[in-house]
């Protein structure tokens, strides 16, 4: 009797042990003291005993229950912290990794240049102004004396976006900064209606600007810098200070020439190149053109609302992307619109 009972604990606790998931192990325990379970049949005989023979009897089953109580519960326990460890393993955490790095950040080379330009015209007494990408024709080049049809307009190839403005005439991505000569001055009268005379106009605005052109030195999208001084007696040679103090100040060098090389635009007349030469550093003795410019063209003034008489002025337009190249040393245009992280973060 006490050997069956014996025989019954060791096969419990083998099966406990053969038991590899906890499902298989509340099988392996049905087995021994579930409701069918073999103890379970060997107590439900005692009930033919004598008094005397339960007590022995029950007490000796009851201790047989205990063990296999006990291997389960141990069974059951370490079959837990296999799961726990299984699942801790799976997710480990190497602590020894190095940490992934985030960089700071820096200002895109152009950004910089535009900063630079903003503040040396804002030291000259200069407004800075932003205007609309997407243009009207009128503002792009019919009021900047360039009508439809007139041979000028194919000096920019332009991008036209499917949308008709108030004149039937298709909106364009503005080639160039200039309709923010006009714009300017509209909200600048619009802003002195009271005065009993319109002061004088400087300003500059910086901003994108688009034409049908891609290479080294060319991108579909470019940035440019119009500016704009219109008053009672501003000429050309004020003009000639105003860019050689700017370029002289943006390349940190008193040792530049400038040149002023006649041109045509249909909204300045006269007009003008204007060619920067460094003297000295690997750029030196070559003329590297910087801008457009020009006396503001009397029916542009009277497109801005003012007599032409009264006021007068110059404009300009340069490239910012050039003249970050330039100070920069950077030979292909293309480099800064790429998003190339080993580019950019040379000037971090
Ligand atoms: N808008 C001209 C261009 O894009 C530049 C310019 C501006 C010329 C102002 C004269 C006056 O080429």
């Amino acid at each position: 009797m006490t050997n069956e009972l014996d025989s019954i604990v060791d096969s419990a606790r083998q099966a406990f042990a053969g038991a590899a998931t906890p499902a298989q192990l509340e099988d392996a325990k049905a087995r021994f003291t579930g409701k069918a379970g073999r103890l379970t049949e060997l107590m439900k005989g005692m009930a033919a005993l004598s008094v005397e023979d339960k007590k022995s009897r029950g007490a000796a089953i009851n201790q047989a229950k205990q063990a296999i109580e006990e291997a389960l519960s141990a069974r059951r326990r370490a079959l837990a912290d296999a799961e726990l460890e299984a699942q801790l393993h799976a997710e480990s955490l190497d602590v020894t990794l190095p940490g992934r790095m985030r960089e700071p950040g820096g200002l895109h080379p152009v950004s910089r240049t535009m900063e630079r330009i903003e503040q040396i015209f804002a030291s000259m007494g200069f407004d800075v102004a932003d205007g609309p990408e997407i243009e009207s024709d009128w503002h792009s080049f019919t009021s900047l004396n360039n009508p439809p049809n007139h041979p000028a307009r194919s000096m920019q190839d332009t991008f036209y976006v499917d949308l008709n403005g108030d004149d039937g005439i298709p909106y364009n991505l503005r080639p160039h900064t200039s309709p923010m000569q006009v714009r300017y001055a509209h909200a600048h009268i619009k802003k002195h209606r009271d005065a009993a005379e319109i002061p004088e106009i400087r300003v500059i605005a910086p901003g994108r600007t688009y034409r049908v052109d891609s290479d080294a030195t060319h991108s579909p999208m470019f940035h440019q810098c119009e500016g704009l001084w219109l008053g009672r007696n501003v000429s050309f040679k004020d003009l000639k200070v105003v860019f050689t103090n700017f370029c002289r100040t943006f390349f940190e060098s008193d040792d530049l020439a400038l040149r002023f090389r006649p041109s045509f635009f249909p909204f300045t007349e006269p007009s003008a190149e204007i060619d920067i030469q460094f003297q000295s550093g690997p750029l030196a003795g070559r003329w590297l053109e910087v801008a457009g410019a020009g006396q503001v063209h009397p029916t542009v003034v009277r497109n801005m609302g003012l007599d032409p008489e009264r006021y007068i002025g110059f404009a300009f337009g340069m490239g910012p992307d050039r003249l970050t190249m330039l100070r920069y040393g950077v030979n292909d245009l293309r480099l800064f619109f790429d998003g190339d992280i080993r580019f950019l973060r040379q000037f971090r």
